[in-house]
């Protein structure tokens, strides 16, 4: 693994091995939302194409019947370098480093190339992802040799022959298959740039890309179009201590932009005046969202950058300003888990932009209201009323989950949605987007749950079947803690809204009846369901139990299985776990980060005594709420510990998968819930805006500003408790 060197606005790395290789694709990923470019050097080949990706936000294409993936976009950087004829990827690199701004997301490698006959040549690479026009991206090359004349030639352009490899739901399962999801249309280059046209092999979708080339040497040009391949070549001869810098620019655009992608895609190419240029603009359009969602963190350089890399990651993965979009688990950065939405984005990711942009949070909960209808369709095929999420959604409301337990059984997700749209509502106080929008999600929710709860008559209870909690090691069980708790809190929501609507809002309670045809009858038994569902407290110790099995599954010695980091699945298989009693990640505790008023501090340090010591955090969205809980419980060393797992899972490779699977945005979402929500103790309910530094001694200080009930706040938390809170 490449040591990554953590500073406060920058990463870099100087280990240029290819067994670092994937590692450092994964983390110098870039992106701006719509677009994202994994880490791969423009002229480095001999990965496979699948691997060298670029996705667009809610690109999706079916990849057998009603199941998608996101889509391998063409490669825009693709670009070759030779120097005096030969390859120089096969040349050897030496002082190499390689470096991401967290600042104003500039990708830079610095390079020396040294060929057989001991000459050298400097090579620098800045490669950007416009962050002000989210259609453009820009590449610069500066070559100098050191030694002797040469001659040099670049090939840049863009390559249509991408692949996807579609990789499966089960995590032990090899994936080789690969798949040509685009084919090119048409594809031409000329001397100054050219363009690409490729559409989706099944539903005719449209993706463009074009650019255009630059250089200060007039080099001799010319255009090729090779297979699918369009580029243009450019060669000069360079005195010694000449430097030679070419530039490209590049705009994209596909059948989600609307009717003509093409005349979207040169239009902004046309406005792109050059790499400074865009690095300006794009370098004040990041400035602008640091503002709001900067963490400073006195006194630790490692966590600073930590954080800030997070934040980055994170917002760089966000479609902000698209309403039918959302963040697949990996963003947009990797293929794994074909690119789809989990409740990963409603619980751990949500949080920061609630809190820091909840315009953006706002659009991120719409695009489930637009996938509502699909979500009621989906319930009827599960032969249930309302609207039944899927686990894994795409562009659609349809399950994409292809493993029966989880993708029948996991359904907390429907109420996960309506939670959030909850805190939502309570942080922002936007009543028109809960009239407007989250009223008519809640009934159709709470509509779901009333069919998908049994009633049994010998106890007058509801009970939860057939479930799977968020500790998937639960196996296939009954009345899972934390569903129950969250469907319960799902039919509240339900019934408040109503209850507002009607108050305060006659019209729209009227609209909301005629288009939902709620009645009094079913609320009655919502109110009925919320009464008599299955929680099971122990008495004596104070522990919530996680579902009806749980305290009879078989007690191991977690530290006799577990000796590191790498999930216990790797060795035993999920049928022994289930019957272990080990959970894979929080359940109850989960719970108790979502609603800290809700339990006491007794209830919750009940919770961790019991549940912690059986957790083998065997998902990357484990130690983030760990460190959550502990920090709110002043449990400072576990919850440091915890902390760093969760704000490096990616940056140190924590979990030996980053480079195979893609940064892991649900684990960065819960690193800064723990570091904001935890030890800076905020929250945010009915009573304003209240912060209660839980402050660990590893770092002096926190300053961050926050959004709440339409006010801008900072707040500086520092040693001792101190809190400074103002009103901006
Ligand atoms: C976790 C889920 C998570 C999913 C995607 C799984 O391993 O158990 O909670 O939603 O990964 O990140």
């Amino acid at each position: 693994m490449a040591l990554m060197d953590i500073r406060a606005w920058e990463i870099s790395c100087t280990d240029a091995s290819a067994e670092s290789r994937d590692f450092r694709e994964s983390i110098f990923s870039q992106g701006n939302g719509y677009m994202g470019v994994r880490g791969f050097r423009p002229d480095a080949h001999g990965l496979h194409p699948a691997h060298r990706s670029t996705f667009y936000a809610g690109f999706f294409e079916y990849i057998r019947p009603g199941i998608t993936d996101m889509v391998n976009q063409p490669d825009t950087m693709y670009t070759e370098l030779l120097i005096d004829g030969a390859d120089a990827d096969a040349l050897t690199i030496l002082d190499y480093r390689q470096s991401l701004s967290l600042r104003d997301g500039l990708l830079t490698w610095h390079y020396t190339l040294l060929d057989g006959r001991g000459r050298r040549m400097r090579v620098e690479i800045e490669r950007l992802i416009d962050m002000a026009d989210l259609h453009t991206a820009a590449l610069r090359y500066t070559i100098c040799p050191l030694d002797s004349e040469t001659v040099v030639t670049l090939r840049t352009g863009i390559d249509g022959s991408v692949e996807n490899l579609p990789i499966s739901d089960n995590q032990m399962q090899d994936d080789t298959a690969f798949l040509r999801l685009l084919r090119v249309e048409q594809a031409q280059a000329g001397c100054d740039g050219g363009y690409l046209l490729a559409t989706t092999r099944t539903s005719r979708r449209a993706s463009v890309a074009c650019y255009r080339v630059m250089d200060d040497r007039r080099a001799k040009r010319q255009g090729h179009r090779d297979g699918n391949r369009a580029y243009t070549q450019l060669e000069v001869s360079l005195p010694v201590g000449a430097a030679w810098r070419v530039e490209k620019t590049i705009a994209v655009a596909c059948y989600r932009d609307g009717d003509d992608p093409y005349a979207l895609a040169t239009s902004r190419l046309r406005d792109c005046t050059g790499f400074d240029a865009m690095h300006t603009r794009s370098a004040a359009a990041w400035e602008a969202l640091w503002a709001k969602a900067d963490v400073q963190v006195e006194g630790n350089e490692l966590w600073q950058g930590a954080v800030r890399y997070n934040i980055f990651q994170l917002i760089q993965s966000t479609p902000r300003t698209d309403e039918h979009a959302s963040i697949g688990a990996r963003g947009l950065m990797h293929g794994r888990y074909k690119g789809c939405y989990f409740w990963d984005t409603e619980v751990f990711m949500l949080p920061l932009f609630l809190y820091t942009m909840p315009e953006v949070a706002k659009n991120l909960l719409l695009y489930r209201y637009h996938t509502l209808e699909d979500a009621k369709e989906s319930a009827r095929r599960f032969s249930v009323g309302g609207a039944r999420y899927p686990w894994m959604a795409s562009d659609t409301g349809f399950e994409q989950c292809e493993t029966w337990d989880t993708g029948c059984c996991e359904v907390h997700i429907t109420a996960d949605i309506a939670y959030a749209m909850g805190r939502y509502v309570e942080v922002t106080g936007d009543t028109d987007f809960l009239f407007r929008y989250a009223a008519e999600v809640y009934v159709e929710t709470a509509r779901y749950w009333q069919e998908r709860f049994n009633y049994c008559v010998e106890d007058g209870q509801y009970h939860l079947l057939f479930v799977k909690g968020p500790d998937e090691y639960c196996g296939v069980t009954t009345n899972d803690f934390f569903t129950v708790y969250l469907a319960r809190h799902n039919l509240l929501l339900a019934l408040d809204a109503v209850q507002r609507l009607r108050r305060e809002a006659p019209e729209r309670f009227a609209a909301l009846v005629k288009k939902t045809g709620l009645t009094d009858a079913e609320m009655a038994i919502w109110k009925r369901m919320t009464e008599h569902m299955v929680l099971h407290q122990d008495e004596r110790t104070k522990v919530w139990q996680q579902d009806d099995t749980f305290a009879r599954l078989e007690p191991v010695d977690v530290a006799a299985y577990k000796d590191s980091d790498e999930p216990l699945y790797c060795k035993l298989s999920f049928d022994r776990l289930q019957r272990l009693q080990v959970l894979k990640q929080p359940a109850v505790l989960m719970c108790m980060a979502m609603f800290p008023e809700a339990f006491s501090y007794e209830e919750i340090d009940a919770a961790w005594r019991y549940y912690e010591p059986k957790t083998l955090h065997d998902s990357t969205l484990s130690f983030g709420i760990h460190a959550l809980i502990a920090a709110r419980l002043d449990r400072q060393e576990e919850a440091i510990r915890y902390f760093e797992k969760a704000v490096l899972l990616d940056l140190r490779d924590v979990m030996r998968n980053t480079g195979r699977e893609g940064v892991h945005l649900a684990a960065l979402g819960a690193a800064w819930q723990a570091l904001v929500l935890g030890f800076g103790g905020v929250r945010v309910g009915a009573g304003g805006v209240v912060v209660q530094s839980h402050l660990p001694k590893t770092i002096d200080s926190l300053s961050f500003r926050l959004q709440a009930n339409q006010k801008t706040y900072s707040a500086h938390v520092s040693a001792n408790a101190a809190v400074q809170l103002r009103q901006q």
